[in-house]
């Protein structure tokens, strides 16, 4: 099936006010050609991303190139789809850090769209932070410097203007982690069975070509959850405890997570690492971008047990045929488990409310003209809505009077902590360091936060990249001046050694 050319899509989608990749013969018939009749859930084997190695390391810095670039891959299985990868990959390859070690990630251009790198969770200096505008351009790259000072689960994804939702849903996302010695020295699932899980929904035209269509400007939700790239796959595991980093990569769907067994799923961490003590709970909301660490223990299940994980429903998330399946565990194998959870995971010193300086106010809704915004604005570069001073900490709360859609809303730079939601306590499972606050259907979420360490200026938005890209998206600028996120622009190819 021919595609139509990128031309022609930017024509349909300067029309629709949105941007279209779309097979031909699809345009109009919406969600008639839908694949998931011909993908059996759980038949597909699991399998986690790579993880790249440095190109060179010295005493204090690891240095990795990473390449954007098209790349034909199998999804479906017997079928080709077209990505927009990092290093060719879906998702791309996961970076694996110690914590006080610095990274310098190369991150070349071989793609003909202009693109932005953001590790997200990590406090980067504004001209290593993905700004939107940043942009590496087509035949350019650029060396983002990080310094990794906290061990957490981040990611890195795609953060161009307007197109960001374009971008990561054509596979420009990965995982990056960053450990430290309290953390490996906890008797918490280590090596094999230390897991990532980067769960995201795609939509495939019948020819396997991965379906983009953001028209109706609220939401692109796919009928195949993909798990680390794999549609809905089957992981056979040990009766024993295993740790997975969850990690909600999609661009609009959230999750609610549950075990078909009805047990409990073990929250270790959050968004910004390891809580202070585990919470069992029975179902978890991951909203886009959120982050749980989280156990699962296979020692009470016979072997030959099938454990899935499902998908409740959630409000404004579009339901598909098995859109409640994520993935399932087949209890293949007895082994003993030398691995425990501790009561005591670390001791997070929670910003006590007396401490803020201020209150900041944050209205999320959709304008009358159709785009979403916060306290009625869009984007604009040369705006900014809040100048908190460098160590303050401010409570910003975020209200969203509407039951049209939820707002996942994230801050660069900082970590953060739930204080409350409509007034009662967040979930216990979010009762960590966060940077994505999930703020529901009539919810309002208030989250106090230093402002720390950098000055300058900083992106905050929902992360429904969807709403991000028109127009939820603004800015704060922490104290004075700081160095300006345009001032370490990408530069042409050929590279120098790294
Ligand atoms: Cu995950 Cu501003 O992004
Ligand atoms: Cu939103």
């Amino acid at each position: 099936m021919k595609r139509i050319s990128r031309r022609e899509a930017l024509k349909i989608a300067a029309l629709a006010g949105g941007t279209i990749l779309l097979p031909v013969g699809l345009q109009h018939r919406g969600y008639a050609q839908r694949v998931d009749q011909t993908v059996e859930p759980f038949t597909l084997p699991f399998r986690t991303p790579p993880v790249l190695n440095p190109v060179r390391s010295d005493s204090t810095t690891d240095y990795y190139q990473i390449t954007m670039r098209k790349a034909q891959v199998e999804i479906l299985p017997g079928r080709t789809s077209e990505i927009w990868g990092y290093n060719g990959i879906f998702p791309g390859p996961i970076i694996k850090q110690s914590r006080g070690r610095s990274s310098i990630v190369r991150f070349i251009n071989n793609l003909d769209v202009n693109t932005s790198v953001h590790l997200h969770g990590m406090a980067s200096s504004p001209q290593y932070d993905g700004y939107t505008l940043d942009f590496i351009a087509p035949g350019y790259y650029k060396d983002y410097v990080y310094s990794n000072p906290a061990a957490a689960n981040l990611w890195y994804h795609d953060h161009g203007l307007a197109q960001t939702a374009r971008n990561v849903y054509m596979g420009l996302a990965g995982m990056y982690i960053v450990q430290d010695q309290e953390e490996l020295a906890l008797p918490l699932p280590k090596g094999n069975y230390d897991i990532p899980l980067i769960i995201q929904d795609r939509q495939f035209a019948s020819d396997g070509s991965l379906v983009f269509d953001n028209r109706n400007q609220t939401s692109v939700m796919g009928d195949v959850v993909t798990v680390n790239g794999v549609p809905w796959p089957r992981m056979e595991v040990a009766n024993r405890k295993y740790r997975f980093r969850v990690l909600n990569a999609s661009i609009s769907r959230s999750y609610r997570l549950a075990l078909s067994t009805g047990d409990d799923l073990i929250v270790i961490g959050t968004d910004g690492g390891l809580m202070s003590a585990p919470v069992n709970t029975q179902d978890i909301r991951l909203a886009m971008a959120e982050r749980y660490d989280l156990i699962i223990d296979f020692s009470k299940y016979a072997l030959g047990t099938r454990v899935e994980l499902r998908n409740l429903p959630l409000p404004n998330n579009v339901v598909f045929n098995n859109i409640d399946k994520i993935m399932c565990f087949d209890v293949v194998r007895s082994e003993t488990d030398d691995s425990l959870v501790p009561s005591t995971l670390r001791n997070i010193q929670f910003i006590p409310e007396s401490t803020a300086v201020r209150t900041r106010d944050f209205t999320v809704q959709q304008r009358a003209d159709g785009v979403w915004v916060i306290n009625g604005n869009g984007w604009d570069r040369n705006r900014v809505d809040a100048n908190p001073q460098l160590e303050e900490v401010e409570i910003w709360r975020f209200t969203n009077t509407a039951n049209l859609s939820f707002h996942p809303m994230h801050l660069h730079l900082i970590d953060a902590h739930i204080l409350d939601r409509n007034g009662q306590p967040p979930f216990a499972y979010e009762r960590g360091w966060k940077d994505v606050f999930y703020v529901g259907e009539n919810e309002t979420v208030r989250m106090i936060g230093k402002f720390r360490p950098f000055r300058g200026q900083f992106m905050y938005h929902c992360h429904n990249m969807v709403h991000e890209d028109r127009d939820m998206m603004s800015q704060f600028q922490v104290g004075q001046g700081g160095i300006d996120p345009m001032s370490a622009p990408a530069r042409p190819l050929p590279a120098p050694r790294l």
